[in-house]
């Protein structure tokens, strides 16, 4: 067992590394949350005519969703942190010949000159705040009066097999400390409690929250347990703490992740492991 680097244990860097590690595999993050999305666009059920902010919209494929609904009367804007995803998202917009829109900002101090939104939906590009309701309150003022806002939130990690097997593994090799609660990550809002202090603590009032349930597939539709131990290795923070290690210690991971891989394997899905999110709903 060897101690992790402290390096790969930051903050995220959205901006910056973390960016661009999500446009490397793109295809393969946005594959595995798909479902996510689509129950969440299911449950916000635009219509035709409403003005849409897409928080953290990543590659954009949420966006263009929404813009594809929402049409030429209405507005579908996606606003990331992350020069490399808003312009991979510009040029998949222009391709797709769709009204969708994005704008790179940081959402916690972005000042948008735009006519206020209907409404607020997030996939995933909510935690990430270090002052979370400091952004949301400011978020707020984008919004028109009683907005709605829709959020899809990791659940707790215990409930996400996806990651709990990852770190198990990886924990074999390298002493990980444990996260810290509420820390900005994937799993800041895990406790619903928290996120309802920090929306009402930012304006917005009636939070309701459905559990998601579901199997996620490891590096994406189809990917075989090779593929998943190189999409994990190349893109989750677990991935990142390896390649810190030496060669002894990266190669016994990478089999152990390949082998436990391959007992979740389903031939014509990919790696299948359990998944658990909240879809949240609120009002301004
Ligand atoms: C997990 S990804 C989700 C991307 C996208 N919503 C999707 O589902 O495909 C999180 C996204 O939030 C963005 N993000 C993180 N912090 C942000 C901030 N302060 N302002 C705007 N975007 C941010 C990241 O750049 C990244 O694209």
């Amino acid at each position: 067992m060897t101690a992790a680097g402290t390096e790969a244990l930051k903050g995220e860097d959205w901006a910056g590394e973390m960016g661009a590690r999500w446009l490397a595999s793109l295809d393969r993050f946005e594959g595995m949350i798909a479902p996510i999305g689509d129950a969440l666009l299911a449950r916000a059920n635009y219509s035709p005519g409403e003005r849409v902010l897409d928080l953290g919209c990543g590659g954009g494929a949420t966006t263009l969703a929404i813009a594809d609904v929402v049409g030429q009367q209405g507005a579908a804007l996606g606003l990331d942190i992350a020069p490399m995803l808003v312009e991979a998202a510009t040029r998949r917009a222009v391709a797709a010949h769709s009204t969708a829109r994005f704008v790179c900002a940081d959402a916690a101090t972005a000042q948008l000159d735009e006519p206020p939104f209907d409404r607020l939906f997030s996939r995933f590009g909510s935690m990430f705040f270090a002052e979370p309701v400091f952004a949301f309150a400011n978020l707020r003022t984008m919004l028109k009066q009683a907005a709605r806002i829709d959020l899809a939130v990791w659940a707790h990690p215990r409930d996400n097999a996806w990651m709990m097997e990852v770190m198990g593994v990886v924990r074999r090799h390298v002493d990980i400390p444990p996260a810290v609660p509420r820390a900005p990550g994937p799993f800041a809002f895990d406790d619903l409690g928290y996120l309802e202090e920090v929306l009402k603590g930012a304006g917005f009032a009636g939070m309701e929250a459905d559990a998601y349930h579901g199997l996620q597939p490891v590096g994406g539709p189809g990917a075989s347990p090779q593929e998943a131990t190189d999409f994990v290795l190349a893109s989750m923070a677990a991935g990142r703490v390896l390649a810190e290690q030496g060669p002894e210690v990266r190669a016994a991971a990478h089999a152990d992740l390949t082998a436990m891989f391959a007992s979740h394997h389903r031939a014509g899905e990919g790696v299948m492991l359990g998944c658990k999110a909240w879809l949240v709903t609120a009002h301004a």
